[in-house]
């Protein structure tokens, strides 16, 4: 059955394999694509072509990697190990052909897609800005298991196919011509004279440098493995990400030989899948794919936006759709004012683009607009001007007229409630929260804040104009502090209250980074700005039990506001706090990350009690994607389930005998004792 893949043979003697699988926006390489993809293997040796080239019919890209549902759905180390047995059947098939076999990459090319094209002897690609090659592996707590670590090390060479590996980065089309990972990359309208060039020239296949052969010598390679372990240990402890550390050990005692490494592949990789990080890594991939997927089906699409306010929150919402390829306008009360949201935006393109004329054209579309011309144009107008209820209730009244009668007003508000903002609006039903994170560059989530009677189409629409940017859309109701505010300051407010006892901020940072978390409270503290954080918790506190500690207020008086300032709880010197070394002992580390987690998850109970967001994987997700939460522990209340709802429960209870009432377990821990 051609259900994946169609082949024709042209006149030069050449197959053309497409990949196209029905019903998806993107290929994945499922069990059943795999299987059929054999088939057509074995029928296209058969028939002696001058040449094969697998490419894919969608627009999306080549392929967008193994199918990670099914592998959440592999319960056993058996299963998975039989799944990759068979994928290494299958592309040794395809390298082995006898005519020359190209892989015609745009877009993504990932994970399974990459090894797919790396079992082809030669590989093009389009240099499109989407054209991404990466492995991704190491971010779903594996490694590349179909021949990926046996033939990127053998085609780029042993530290830049292991750098790939280890990194999980997504590689842009020129830089993956230089290290030999492609051997063209070309604009998409001459890939398939290229594909047919090599096929009839058969060039030499790409070898990598002579530095990077070397480092695959026996002798060298404990070193090299040693170093790469030290270098991983910085970013990815072991006993949180086992991945890693299993491909450096796996290339230690094998690199170089072909059927020893796939052996190991075959071993090691099922052993992982089937793993607690992996499994947990996996169901944190799936819940960003349920959020993305969410607003699948609305029709909405913003041409134009305007943005109000361009100060710290709308100039970089402004940079951002800009970046995503939107035209924006952007207005403030004067054009002096722009001026700095103008060159933040330009770093921002040069950093992203890197190419002269790519940033020159994201420039022409950002149009500095003091006067409000955008706005009779525009289909969102995105609101960010100060935290003031009158101010942008007066905004609404001068602007709601001007705009076109089905545009979409969204405020960035973080603290006002959307009731009393959308109180005297002509058109409340078009009107709702689009709460973006600061940085807006590195956060990837976005707050879809509604109420009660925000149309479902709207918040449908608001999410697939988030998605459209490239962020992660989490609808959640209009009560204070949204979601990841909510959760993060009782987190940020018990690091204070350890650091007014006299803890050392550098060990309550250490505590809570051991326990997963990206960054230390302390640090992010002074990241985010001591004054917004005291302005949060005083917005909160009516809904926060105790009170906002007064170690936070007197740093505020004193101007010392965190990294901004130069000093908040840290010193910071060239944009780095300085931290003493930690000395506290395991013991106490554990009691510290013990009382601001739990704090942070008995906060999470509450929001999902309260109905803040809709179900507790969409708080999960908006936990991890908006704080950064652990990602191996797949959310905080999955968290609690894996180590058991009771013990949590217990060791909350005992907090609040020492601590007092802000440890009180939850009214919603009732539910969650119900259903373990
Ligand atoms: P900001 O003070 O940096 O910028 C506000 C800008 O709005 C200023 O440039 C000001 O000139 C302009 N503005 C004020 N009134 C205006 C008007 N009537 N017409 C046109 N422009 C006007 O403030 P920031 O930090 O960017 O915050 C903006 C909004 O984003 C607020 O609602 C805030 O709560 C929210 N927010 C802020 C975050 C942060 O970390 N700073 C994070 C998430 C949301």
């Amino acid at each position: 059955m051609n259900r994946h893949f169609t082949q024709h043979q042209d006149a030069d003697g050449i197959v053309w394999l497409t990949f196209d699988s029905p019903d998806k926006a993107a290929n994945v390489l499922t069990g059943e694509a795999l299987e059929e993809l054999d088939t057509h293997l074995v029928t296209i040796a058969q028939s002696h072509p001058r040449g094969l080239v697998i490419r894919s019919g969608k627009e999306s890209g080549f392929i967008a990697g193994a199918d990670v549902k099914a592998f959440a759905r592999i319960d056993s180390a058996d299963e998975a190990r039989e799944l990759i047995l068979r994928a290494h059947d299958i592309f040794r098939r395809l390298e082995a052909l006898s005519f020359p076999t190209v892989a015609l990459i745009h877009g993504f090319c990932l994970g399974g897609g990459l090894e797919l094209a790396l079992a082809c002897r030669y590989r093009v690609a389009s240099t499109d800005p989407a054209t991404r090659l990466g492995f991704p592996e190491v971010r779903l707590g594996i490694f590349p298991g179909f021949g990926g670590s046996v033939r990127s090390t053998r085609l780029i060479g042993h530290l830049a196919a292991m750098e790939l590996m280890l990194s999980g980065r997504n590689l842009y089309p020129r830089a993956a011509r230089k290290l030999g990972l492609v051997d063209h990359a070309l604009p998409r309208r001459q890939l398939n004279n290229a594909a047919r060039h090599l096929i009839m020239e058969q060039p030499p296949r790409h070898r990598p440098p002579f530095r990077q052969r070397l480092a695959g010598n026996a002798i060298l390679r404990p070193a090299i493995a040693a170093l790469l372990r030290r270098q991983v240990g910085k970013r990815a402890p072991r006993e949180h990400y086992p991945a890693p550390y299993s491909l450096i050990d796996h290339w230690r005692r094998h690199a170089g030989q072909m059927a020893d490494m796939y052996a190991s592949e075959a071993r090691r990789v099922p052993e992982l899948l089937v793993g607690k990080t992996a499994r947990n890594l996996i169901r944190v991939f799936l819940l960003q794919d349920s959020l993305k997927n969410q607003a699948a089906d609305s029709s909405f699409h913003a041409r134009q936006v305007h943005v109000i306010g361009g100060g710290v929150m709308g100039g970089d919402i402004a940079a951002w759709c800009v970046l995503r390829g939107l035209r924006v306008t952007l207005q403030d009360r004067g054009p002096e004012r722009l001026g700095r949201a103008v060159s933040r935006a330009h770093q921002l393109f040069q950093k992203k683009l890197r190419d002269r004329y790519l940033v020159q054209d994201a420039m022409d579309r950002l149009i500095p607009d003091h006067q409000g011309n955008g706005l009779g144009r525009a289909d969102l107008v995105i609101e960010a001007i100060f935290e003031d209820l009158d101010a942008k209730r007066a905004l609404y009244g001068q602007i709601e007229g001007r705009m076109k009668q089905d545009a979409i007003l969204a405020t960035n508000t973080s603290s006002i409630p959307l009731q009393q903002l959308g109180e005297g609006l002509a058109r409340p039903e078009r009107f709702i929260g689009l709460h973006f994170f600061n940085p807006v560059a590195k956060m990837p989530l976005v707050e879809i804040v509604t109420t009660e009677d925000t149309p479902a189409e709207l918040v449908a629409a608001a999410s697939r104009f988030t998605r459209d940017i490239g962020k992660l859309p989490l609808p959640v109701r209009s009560r204070p502090g949204f979601l990841v505010n909510r959760v993060l300051m009782p987190y940020l407010m018990e690091a204070v209250i350890l650091l007014d006892e006299g803890v050392p901020a550098a060990d309550i940072d250490q505590a809570a980074v051991r326990f997963g978390m990206p960054m230390g409270p302390v640090e992010l503290a002074d990241t985010v700005g001591l004054d917004i954080c005291l302005s949060v918790a005083e917005k909160l506190s009516a809904l926060l039990p105790g009170k906002v500690p007064d170690i936070l207020r007197r740093r505020v008086e004193q101007g010392r506001l965190g990294r901004k300032s130069g000093e908040g709880f840290y010193r910071w010197i060239k944009g780095r706090p300085q931290k003493e070394k930690s000395n506290a002992t395991p013991e106490a580390l554990a009691h510290y990350s013990d009382r601001m987690i739990l704090r942070l998850v008995n906060e999470a109970v509450a929001c999902l009690r309260e109905g803040i967001v809709s179900d507790a994987d969409h708080l999960d997700a908006g936990i991890v994607f908006g704080t950064g939460f652990a990602p191996f522990r797949g959310g905080p209340l999955h968290h609690v389930r894996e180590e058991g709802v009771e013990q949590f429960f217990g060791k909350l209870q005992k907090l609040e005998y020492t601590y007092g009432e802000r440890f009180a377990p939850d009214a919603g821990w009732a539910q969650l004792q119900e259903q373990q």
